[in-house]
């Protein structure tokens, strides 16, 4: 039986590959809607690169529907040193695109398609959380009948300030709510997606699927390893949200625990950061379920075998 995800992202490098993954023909998901929210660009950007993966896969039955342009109470901040003033710089990709949004707000739709639902809709979000938050606020009656949030954010160390992953910093107000909602979680933090890191080797192992998916995965990937060389001299780009979908379509992939964790809001130097209680030291009632390990053959083999589903 086919899972049923609304992917609420920021595409972003990592972004648009995990929606390459999860509606690749080796994929057991059912696509519900993606859902852009701003993030590593202003969210119309991010809308209009979602709209352009869309076309650049075939997904013509998806609905896209743009959501929050700012956090619930931060000033916007971007990633662009990442992902380029586009926010998917590198490939060459169609200037308008031919799928249109939805002429719904993303909050709006989310909350539809969780109330339609048999409560067997999982949320992956793989920016910040913004939107999840907002539907949960506008509309509490959905929070009992998500089944699962499958997250990106996070970690034991930071990206953006040395305690704060980008995704949470961005409008930890949000992840607090969504944290502290009582949805079971899943956090793919940046201990365990800085093991999905992208190379060289990658891309030459790549360059054989010889499909115009696989080489538009490719583009991005030569793009994201060389702002991720500049701005952390990483050997590498680690596809982070990748690993949500990737964990969902076999969750044997990844070592997880369940523990305890708390958002910093107030912090003058911990803002934005996940509190993870991994030897259970507050203890407090375990809330998220956390990835700390990948393992390299399944996840790399996943990859391949979805990029190579794209050829005809
Ligand atoms: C996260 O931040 C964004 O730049 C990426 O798309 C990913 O979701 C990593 O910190
Ligand atoms: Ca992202």
């Amino acid at each position: 039986m086919n899972k049923k995800v609304i992917l609420d992202c920021d595409p972003g490098h990592d972004d648009a590959i995990s929606i390459i993954i999860a509606a690749a023909k080796t994929s057991n998901l059912k696509i519900e809607a993606i859902t852009t929210v701003a993030g590593n660009v202003e969210v119309e950007k991010n809308t209009l690169n979602a709209l352009k993966v869309c076309d650049i896969i075939g997904l013509d039955d998806v609905p896209v529907a743009q959501g929050a342009g700012k956090p619930l109470t931060n000033k916007m901040e971007i990633a662009e040193e990442i992902h380029g003033e586009t926010g998917l710089d590198g490939p060459l990709l169609p200037e308008i695109p031919s799928k249109k949004p939805v002429d719904q707000h993303a909050v709006d739709l989310i909350i539809e398609k969780v109330m339609e639902s048999d409560d067997d809709i999982t949320l992956v979000p793989t920016g910040p959380l913004t939107n999840i938050a907002l539907a949960m606020i506008r509309e509490p009656a959905i929070v009992p009948k998500i089944k699962e949030i499958v997250l990106m954010g996070g970690g034991t160390f930071g990206n953006w300030t040395p305690a704060a992953e980008f995704n949470i910093y961005v409008d930890a107000e949000a992840a607090k709510v969504v944290f502290e909602s009582g949805v079971p979680i899943t956090m793919f933090g940046l201990d365990v997606t800085h093991q999905a890191l992208a190379t060289t080797q990658t891309i030459e192992d790549l360059s054989v699927i010889d499909n115009d998916v696989a080489k538009f995965v490719v583009d991005l990937l030569k793009f994201f390893m060389k702002t991720y060389k500049e701005f952390f001299d990483f050997d590498g780009g680690p596809i982070h949200d990748a690993c949500t979908v990737a964990y969902l379509i076999d969750p044997s992939i990844f070592e997880m625990k369940h523990v305890h964790v708390d958002i910093e809001t107030k912090g003058e130097y911990t803002y934005g950061m996940t509190c993870v209680d991994m030897l259970g030291v507050t203890g407090k009632e375990t809330n998220v379920n956390v990835a700390y390990q990948l393992d390299q053959k399944k996840f790399w083999d996943l990859f391949y075998n979805a990029l190579s589903s794209y050829t005809e």
